[in-house]
């Protein structure tokens, strides 16, 4: 694991965007670091001297209705070279990023792969998901894909209930 201060030092910043264009196939994760905050955790796999696979945990706050708000690890950029895919990279990638994340209080993401995170332990939200704004909150109906991950500290949960996200500058989930 590497913050990404350590990751920008280490040289590795270029790796990590070229893995994630490629896999994704978008030109918009060449903005990666500008959204990507100080102190957030990268966590990577290597094919001998080459990087081949990416997770970035950052801070949010998600709370299931009913409870606090609770220190979220939220997991983006998940990316395999397509060169690599189907080799385990990006599981154990999601093995180790799931022991060290024991700070937080639950792990949440959002994707179109919830086969390959419910294989990891990851469980689909069911229930109603909204953003928190100044304003309240704004229902996010059409929102799918949202998951999350239990940890030692995290309370017990009901799924089907209401789930909350901070709303950050041009995003709410995704
Ligand atoms: C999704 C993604 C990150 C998976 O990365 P990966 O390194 O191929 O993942 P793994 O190899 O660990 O697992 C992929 C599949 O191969 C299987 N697998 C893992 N190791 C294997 C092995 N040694 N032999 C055969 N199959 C294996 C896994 O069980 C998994 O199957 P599942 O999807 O049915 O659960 C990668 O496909 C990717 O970058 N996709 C494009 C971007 C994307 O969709 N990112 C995720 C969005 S949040």
């Amino acid at each position: 694991m590497l913050t990404s201060e350590e990751l920008v030092a280490a040289g590795l910043r270029e790796a990590v965007v070229e893995v994630c264009v490629a896999a994704h196939e978008l030109e918009e994760f060449r903005l990666l670091f500008t959204y990507v905050p100080s102190g957030a955790r990268h966590f990577l796999a290597f094919d001998g001297g080459t990087l081949v696979s990416h997770a970035v945990v950052t801070t949010r706050g998600v709370q299931p209705q009913g409870l606090p708000i609770l220190r979220t690890a939220f997991v983006d950029a998940v990316a395999t070279l397509p060169s690599h895919q189907n080799g385990g990279y990006a599981s154990a990638t999601m093995r180790r990023l799931a022991e060290e994340i024991g700070d937080f209080e639950i792990g949440c993401l959002q994707t179109d792969r919830e086969a390959f995170y419910e294989h990891l332990g990851w469980e689909p939200w069911r229930g109603p998901l909204g953003g928190r704004s100044d304003d309240g909150i704004i229902p996010t109906p059409d929102q799918r894909g949202v998951m999350v991950l239990r940890l030692p500290t995290t309370p017990p949960v009901d799924l089907d209930a209401m789930l909350t996200i901070e709303c950050q500058p041009g995003r709410i989930w995704e």
